[in-house]
């Protein structure tokens, strides 16, 4: 039976965000009590890539201060919680453990059940903590480490209906940025430099676009850029022209296979929803052609705010509390995953495989 309303301590650590949440579900909807998210963009900004041991060594230092501070500003005493979430996998592997036995600890401590979130699974509902998204609804995930068109049905009911084969199309934007000698934090940095770009200024290709799936591919993205900064002195109107035309390339492939994906999700008979989520969503150009489309094949749109569409516990807190509402919980000895697809039957028929800097991609 259905709990009336359960409140849960929500942990993130899979990537470069320790993050700390506290939120309480209940049938009036999702009240994100306290969170908080500390980025690690500066401990990583001497290496051009995210260094796992250091990502491991920042979670250890930052979270036990970032879960106190969540439980003081949400006013509830240990007492007050109905259950740990946190994520589990995929990720980075010392950040997920770290996470995952902070949880672990608390939960044997205090005598909470313990919820096992797959992180993806919190991408996938995170549309739901702003407003009532209802099921079923297409959710195209498009971060860092992720690039993924997903049918979601319900809690702990997802379908991929398509991936990236090689890598996400966020790392492609940060690629761009590397390439181009961008300084600061790669999409808005790309997003920026394309403001004053000619996109028909470089030809750029678009992979697997000719192909009828929905997967995708941006590796062959990223060596045409390299090819391109090669060619000609990279002058900042060169740099300009690049980004506008990486932009336009990237766009085009999403905006294409959302349309086959509502295409899809439409004679299926399912949710006429689409939802966008993920680090690349912040992109405006990106946002404003992906509502557009939507809009052509009568598909409600809903893109997170942008704090819930990056990495934060909030999601996570959210995933655990309907987990825990449907009665599902986790063992103490569940382990930590670098890989975990989100759906285990479809990834066994059809392997993605491919680490990007940001960890698997499942
Ligand atoms: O969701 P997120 O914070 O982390 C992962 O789960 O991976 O996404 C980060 C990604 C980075 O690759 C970043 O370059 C990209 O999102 N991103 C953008 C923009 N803002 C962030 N890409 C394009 N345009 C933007 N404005
Ligand atoms: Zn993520």
């Amino acid at each position: 039976m259905k709990q009336a309303a359960v409140t849960v301590l929500g942990i993130e650590t899979s990537c470069d965000e320790t993050a700390a949440a506290v939120l309480r579900l209940s049938p009036a909807g999702v009240d994100v009590l306290a969170e908080q998210v500390a980025s690690q963009t500066e401990d990583h900004a001497l290496y051009g890539g995210i260094v796992p041991e250091i990502a491991a060594r920042a979670h250890v230092e930052r979270l036990d201060g970032l879960i106190r501070m969540v439980m003081q500003e949400a006013g509830s005493g240990w007492e007050t919680l109905d259950g740990v979430a946190a994520t589990a996998g995929p990720g980075l592997i010392g950040g997920v453990m770290t996470g995952l036995s902070t949880a672990k600890a608390i939960a044997l401590a205090r005598g909470l059940p313990l919820v096992a979130v797959n992180h993806l699974e919190g991408h996938a509902l995170s549309p739901r903590l702003a407003q009532d998204v209802p099921f079923p609804y297409l959710l195209l995930l498009v971060s860092g480490g992720h690039c993924q068109f997903v049918s979601v049905e319900g809690v702990g009911k997802y379908r991929r209906l398509g991936s990236t084969i090689d890598d996400a199309a966020g790392e492609a934007f940060d690629k761009t940025a590397k390439l181009l000698g961008l300084a600061g934090a790669g999409g808005p940095a790309v997003e920026r430099a394309a403001e004053k770009g000619d996109p028909a200024a470089v030809d750029l290709p678009r992979p697997l676009l000719d192909r009828s799936g929905l997967d995708m591919s941006f590796s062959g993205l990223k060596t045409a850029v390299r090819r391109a900064a090669e060619e000609a002195p990279l002058t900042d109107q060169r740099r300009a022209d690049i980004s506008a035309a990486f932009q336009l390339a990237v766009a085009d492939i999403l905006v294409a296979k959302s349309a086959r994906a509502m295409e899809r999700m439409s004679e299926a008979g399912d949710g006429r929803t689409f939802v966008v989520a993920g680090g690349v969503a912040a992109n405006r150009m990106l946002r404003a052609r992906l509502e557009a489309e939507a809009r052509r094949h009568g598909f409600a749109f809903v893109a997170p705010p942008l704090r819930w569409c990056t990495d934060n516990a909030a999601m996570i807190a959210l995933a655990g509390a309907e987990r825990l509402r449907l009665g599902l919980q986790d063992p103490l000895d569940t382990p930590a995953r670098a890989r975990w697809p989100l759906d285990e039957a479809s990834a066994a028929a059809a392997p993605v495989y491919g680490g990007g800097k940001k960890g698997a991609k499942a």
